[in-house]
């Protein structure tokens, strides 16, 4: 089956050539992308959708999300927002729901969350446990998660649950604990921050993830400096997420980690860096600071954005909210922010290369032979989604070739 997409007003491919095309077409096959171009040498196909003069994207890949939850803390955000501080203690709340919930109703909450998503154009979704905290509700998070959303990272590491000692917690999440959540999960992550985890703990979870074979991610200087950035660039870590407070020596870092880079993909490029993921989402429901996004970007840095849809500190999945404020608030071009949040995403991910051959598509981007991911706009290009804050602009997404809205 094939379905021709034209009358597109602006094609943004977020390709490797950064092509924005107007006037295009794109054909679409099973649930890869056969064909883009100007829409007056477009071939024939079973179906056409007439875009009507809209913009077409990539769909959103959101790369970092905790949606596998219970309960509700309005409380917490309320008290936030008459002047108290976030602390990590908060996620305390949300695991004692957590693990009073049957896997039904997580699974689901879970689903309604990727709906959500979904329809406001997000394609690809990548989420964490640590709402569970032992090794069953670890376990048990991560096994839902895995029938629910496309990436699953394993998060044990994100609080030491009360009545416990952080070393004993620490062998927990480096032992069994990884070895039960180890068939549903491709990442690790670890809270790296005061309250959380320390250094040499964040280490030690680390280094045992690695050697378990998972790609890592970090939590990392989200309510104040710390190692996060510094242990995420030595371990090689695919990002780096919050990144709010960050010291020269940090910048450096992450920009030395792309340095060799050629732009290219996992599978042609020579070796990539750390993407610095923002979460501006999260910043202004915390209230820190946003993330250096222009100056991490003009230091030479590969960014993503992400919703960072928590009950904490995000709640959240608008990937649009996210670009929208990254332009007005951070700084960045409608261009560098829709980037950021389509290819940014995929490459914090590691899925910004594929194999045509045998299937393994490349997401984020518009171009032959990757998934089929796409996310029409209610307007005539992208610049609409700063010009016009806070207006719903999803018309319509396909994930995989399949119309999802
Ligand atoms: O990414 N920072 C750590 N984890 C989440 C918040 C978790 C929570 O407070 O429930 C985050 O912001």
């Amino acid at each position: 089956m094939s379905t021709l997409i034209t009358n597109i007003a602006e094609l943004m491919t977020q390709d490797r050539e950064h092509r924005v095309l107007k006037n295009a077409a794109v054909l679409v096959e099973g649930e890869r992308i056969a064909w883009l171009g100007p829409a007056a040498d477009a071939p024939a196909a079973d179906e056409s959708v007439d875009a009507g003069g809209r913009a077409l994207l990539p769909g959103w890949v959101d790369s970092h999300t905790h949606l596998i939850f219970a309960g509700d803390r309005t409380a917490e955000f309320e008290a936030r927002m008459a002047g108290e501080s976030y602390s990590a203690g908060g996620i305390a709340v949300t695991t004692g729901a957590t693990r009073s919930t049957s896997d039904f109703d997580l699974t689901r909450l879970a689903m309604g969350r990727m709906a959500e998503a979904v329809s406001q154009g997000t394609t690809y979704l990548e989420t964490k446990t640590g709402y569970g905290l032992d090794v069953e509700n670890e376990a048990r998070s991560a096994r839902i998660a895995s029938t629910v959303v496309d990436e699953v990272t394993y998060l044990g590491a994100h609080l030491v649950p009360d009545g416990m000692d952080a070393e004993e917690y620490t062998e927990l999440v480096c032992g069994p604990m990884l070895s039960a959540v180890r068939p549903f999960v491709r990442w690790a992550d670890v809270f790296c921050e005061r309250g959380a985890f320390d250094e040499a703990q964040s280490r030690r979870v680390l280094q045992a993830c690695r050697d378990a074979g998972l790609g890592l991610r970090v939590h990392g200087n989200q309510l104040g400096e710390g190692p996060g950035v510094r242990l995420a660039v030595e371990f090689g870590a695919a990002s780096v997420d919050h990144v709010n407070y960050l010291s020269a020596a940090d910048v450096e870092a992450l920009a030395a980690s792309w340095a060799g880079w050629d732009g290219g993909d996992s599978v042609t490029g020579t070796a990539r860096g750390t993407v610095a993921t923002c979460l501006p989402a999260c910043d202004l429901s915390t209230r820190q600071p946003l993330a250096p996004g222009r100056e991490l970007l003009d230091a030479g840095v590969q960014l993503a954005l992400a919703s960072n849809c928590n009950p904490g500190t995000s709640y959240t999945s608008s990937m649009a909210f996210c670009v929208t404020t990254a332009v007005l608030q951070m700084r960045l071009s409608v261009h560098e922010a829709v980037r950021a949040a389509t290819y940014g995403g995929a490459l914090a991910l590691g899925r910004e290369s594929g194999n045509d051959v045998d299937g393994e598509r490349a997401v984020g981007s518009i171009a032959v032979g990757h998934r089929a991911d796409l996310h029409l706009l209610n307007a005539p290009s992208a610049t609409h989604l700063a010009y016009r804050p806070g207006i719903p602009l999803t018309h319509a997404v396909w994930r995989a070739g399949v119309r999802a809205r």
